[in-house]
């Protein structure tokens, strides 16, 4: 009996954690709150909205944000196989095979948003790609840009500048889309930001910045502290405190628009993405 009590206790606990466990629940925790922002774009705009997903990778975000009433997605990456798997989640209206560190080839003006998500950290030129934001964005158009932020940005530069002397031979910036961006030599992070340094950056660019949220507190590759991310009590605490004290984060988004066009405020947005 007492036997049969502890089993029911342990299928009782193991289903609790199953049902607790969600994968990348806050890898990915910026992703429903970009979608929220974007329905609320949506709203103000008659027509669809022109987004511009800057370095779209697969095409995830879009993948996730969805349609949005009319809105036309267009997606600009370096890399052939990134833009195929972005192609065939069939949302984008155009996939541009583009290399950044030479600019963004579109028209002033031509977009309500532009996203990057996780791109600027592997530019060389990462203040002119916002400056290249800043022209194609509509004057009351928003910029959506996450990237991970550090502590102690200079060491970390250094650190890896010496870590690709050792493996990379130097190199550090696709200029070239070989096939495959996981197999391939591909950029690796060369661009470190404090929080304050991150901010001042997108501030330099010409913007407003309206919003500024906290994702993550670590960024690792350490499984078991990937595998602890996944859990809802964790993902609640650490969305408590970055949210509250963004600094303290290892992923930040910064929402901006263009510098005398500000629409929508900090807390309209965060009150927004917490309902
Ligand atoms: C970490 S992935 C982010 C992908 C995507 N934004 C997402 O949300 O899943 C970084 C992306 O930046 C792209 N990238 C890196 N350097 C680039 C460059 N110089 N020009 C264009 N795209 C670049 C890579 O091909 C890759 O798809």
């Amino acid at each position: 009996m007492k036997l049969l009590m502890k089993d029911r206790k342990r299928a009782v606990y193991a289903f609790g954690k199953i049902r607790d466990t969600v994968k990348y629940r806050l890898k990915f925790a910026h992703f429903p709150y970009i979608a929220k922002a974007l329905l609320t774009e949506r709203s103000r705009v008659s027509g669809g909205l022109n987004i511009l997903d800057v370095g779209c990778g697969p095409g995830n975000m879009a993948a996730f944000c969805g349609d949005l009433k009319g809105s036309k997605w267009f997606g600009v990456d370096l890399w052939e196989h990134q833009l195929s798997q972005a192609s065939e989640k069939q949302v984008y209206k155009d996939l541009f095979q583009v290399n950044l560190v030479a600019g963004l080839p579109f028209r002033d003006n031509s977009f309500d948003v532009v996203i990057c998500n996780e791109v600027l950290m592997y530019l060389p030129n990462a203040a002119e790609v916002l400056r290249e934001f800043h022209r194609v964005v509509r004057s009351q158009g928003k910029v959506f840009v996450y990237n991970p932020i550090s502590w102690i940005p200079k060491t970390m530069a250094r650190l890896k500048a010496l870590w690709r002397r050792v493996y990379q031979e130097g190199e550090s910036v696709a200029l070239d889309g070989q096939s495959n961006w996981k197999s391939a030599r591909r950029p690796c992070r060369i661009k470190y930001y404090s929080f304050r340094e991150f901010i001042r950056e997108v501030e330099a660019s010409n913007f407003q910045v309206v919003a500024v949220t906290g994702f993550r507190l670590f960024r690792n590759r350490i499984r078991a502290m990937t595998r602890l991310e996944n859990y809802c009590w964790y993902f609640r605490m650490i969305r408590f405190l970055t949210f509250r004290y963004p600094f303290l984060a290892a992923d930040v988004l910064v929402v901006g628009s263009k510098k005398g066009f500000s629409s929508g405020n900090v807390t309209e947005l965060r009150q927004r993405a917490a309902a």
